[in-house]
């Protein structure tokens, strides 16, 4: 086999008709994608990243008239939404139909949908003829992959291809909001803010999230160490005569100064989408043995900052070494 076992669209296409998981380009990270009707092929999604099964899948369409393949009992407000802000980096939750395998939603009643704007894995998704499964194509509670590279060094052993789309313009994860519950609500910050989702629907509620260990994750992440690096990594202020070990690195935004100079930026302008699409791939460039130490600058908490806030928390060790 060729390796990494780089694949076409059609030849991915083909995999997921015959039930092999492949990892495809999206707007937002890469996807390992699977058929998401297909109980073995969802398996294999858990097996490759060593997901446990109690952290449900997205499911990705191509045409929102696929919704009512996938959900029932779809609320206005979902067609809205989709209106607004598909194709594109949002995730809504919706009641799912019976085809749906538990496996895929960890036996919650409800399903993940989403209709990513990336023109690959529409071409995919429409080749195969299938709704596809597909988490970020990375191993459990590493940093989602963002460029074709990423994925081949954590997954190219384990999956039958990986599609070259070129690093993901968004760079973070989906915003997912449910619609499932009694009051629209956002689970996971993301491109599509608060205010976004607010404009389309009135008023939304935002879920804080807690670890219920062994349960469904209804947002993700739950788990306190999702998208760390294997670097320490440290998002706060760093206390005034505090003793840096040798081999820090510094991810800066904008000109704030820093206790060291600047290794990388995010946006030496400040600009939110482009700090967005770039941090995923310093966490992985600097993601190497011979740094002790990652430091990020702080991001404002508004728009797509808030979903940086949201992975750097995560990320981040809680106290300094
Ligand atoms: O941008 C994205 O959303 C990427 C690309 C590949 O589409 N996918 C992604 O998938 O980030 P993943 O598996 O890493 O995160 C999906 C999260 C899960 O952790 C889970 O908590 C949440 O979506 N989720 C899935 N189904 C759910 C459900 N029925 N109810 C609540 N949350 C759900
Ligand atoms: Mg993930």
């Amino acid at each position: 086999m060729k390796f990494p076992p780089w694949t076409s669209i059609s030849e991915a296409a083909r995999f997921l008709q015959a039930g092999e998981v492949v990892a495809i380009p999206t707007e937002t990270v890469y996807g390992l994608a699977g058929n998401a009707f297909d109980p073995k092929a969802l398996a294999k999604i858990f097996a490759a990243k060593e997901r446990p099964t109690f952290d449900p899948l997205i499911v990705h369409i191509a045409d929102i008239a696929q919704l009512t393949d996938i959900a029932k009992d779809i609320p206005d407000s979902a067609y809205r939404l989709a209106e607004a802000y598909w194709p594109g980096p949002m995730t809504i939750i919706l009641p799912k139909k019976d085809c749906i395998p538990d496996l895929c939603t960890s036996a919650l009643p409800s399903v993940a949908v989403r209709f990513p704007s990336h023109p690959i894995a529409q071409a995919i998704i429409k080749e195969s003829g299938l709704p596809l499964a597909a988490p970020s194509a990375n191993l459990f509670k590493h940093v989602s992959p963002t460029t074709a590279e990423h994925v081949a060094a954590q997954l190219a052993d384990r999956i039958a291809g990986i599609v070259d789309g070129g690093p993901c313009s968004v760079g973070v994860e989906s915003s997912i909001i449910s619609l499932a519950g009694e009051k629209p609500t956002v689970l996971r910050p993301g491109a599509i803010t608060p205010e976004m989702f607010a404009k389309v629907l009135g008023d939304v509620a935002i879920k804080e999230s807690t670890s219920k260990p062994g349960q469904p994750m209804l947002a993700p992440g739950q788990c306190d160490t999702h998208y760390r690096p294997q670097v320490p990594l440290y998002y706060g202020e760093v206390p005034a005569g505090y003793t840096l070990p040798e081999h820090t690195v510094r991810i800066a935004f904008g000109t704030q100064p820093g206790p060291i100079p600047a290794t990388v930026n995010l946006s030496v302008t400040g600009d939110m989408v482009e700090a967005t699409s770039k941090l995923y791939a310093f966490m992985h460039d600097l993601d190497k043995s011979e740094y002790d130490l990652i430091l990020v600058d702080p991001i404002p908490n508004v728009g797509v900052g808030m979903a940086l806030n949201d992975r750097l928390k995560r990320a981040s060790i809680k106290t300094l070494p």
